[in-house]
């Protein structure tokens, strides 16, 4: 995954499930070929297959499970994930937190299987922790402006330059950032504090015109 980055979460809202799905990957796809920018796509694990056979932009499933073959009833198996297209995943969203020692053996799982991680932090600390564990993106998202109408870029820049400079007393590791995120304003806030890309949702998948949206904020990648 390139960077600069924009990341769509489509979560389970109903314009980014099935059907509704393939028509917002779609769209995903053609503004990432049309303006030359790097977008990726995160959905519903059962979505992996039907959406990474259809597009050509790195899917990654919304979540899995730390586990290996076996019995196992109603779990996403990583390895059947990356078989079934998942170029990588998110991991420990403020909507589906991870203990931190499952969080550790996830990430190693996923390197293990060939996938890559993006990470989130609720806060400056965990993005603290969590670069310990060497993912290969980690994303703060304050989740008290997730899903709301103020960008993190606006809200709370601080978040931003301090998780970027925290992280990068660690390792070496892009920070993106997320929550609130709907207009090239914001991404561009976003940048100049040092984060590498943003993470959105409802700002895309839930807009009237999620194409021209999308490419407000790819065009100020
Ligand atoms: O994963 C991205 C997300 O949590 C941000 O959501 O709706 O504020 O863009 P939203």
């Amino acid at each position: 995954m390139k960077l600069p980055i924009i990341i769509v979460n489509f979560k389970a809202y109903t314009e980014g499930t099935g059907r509704e799905a393939e028509h917002l990957a779609q769209i995903c796809e053609k503004v990432a070929h049309e303006t030359g920018k790097s977008i990726a796509i995160a959905v519903e694990e059962v979505d992996i297959h039907r959406i990474s056979s259809l597009v050509d932009i790195p899917v990654l499933s919304e979540h899995f499970d730390p586990i290996g073959p076996g019995a196992h009833t109603g779990q996403n198996l990583p390895q059947a994930l990356k078989d079934n297209g998942a170029y990588g995943t998110l991991l420990n969203h403020s909507e589906d937190r991870f203990r931190i020692d499952l969080l550790k053996e996830s990430i190693e799982l996923a390197r293990d299987v060939g996938m890559k991680t993006v990470v989130c932090a609720n806060d400056v600390e965990v993005a603290e922790a969590i670069a310990t564990f060497e993912p290969d993106m980690i994303a703060i998202e304050p989740p008290e402006l997730i899903g709301g109408d103020i960008s993190v870029s606006t809200a709370r820049p601080e978040v931003i330059t301090n998780a970027v400079e925290k992280v990068r007393s660690v390792a070496d590791i892009p920070v993106l950032c997320g929550a609130g995120i709907k207009t090239g304003a914001d991404v561009k806030k976003a940048l100049k504090l040092g984060a590498k890309g943003v993470l959105v949702a409802s700002g895309v998948v839930r807009a009237g015109n999620p194409e021209k949206v999308l490419r407000e904020l790819a065009d100020a990648l």
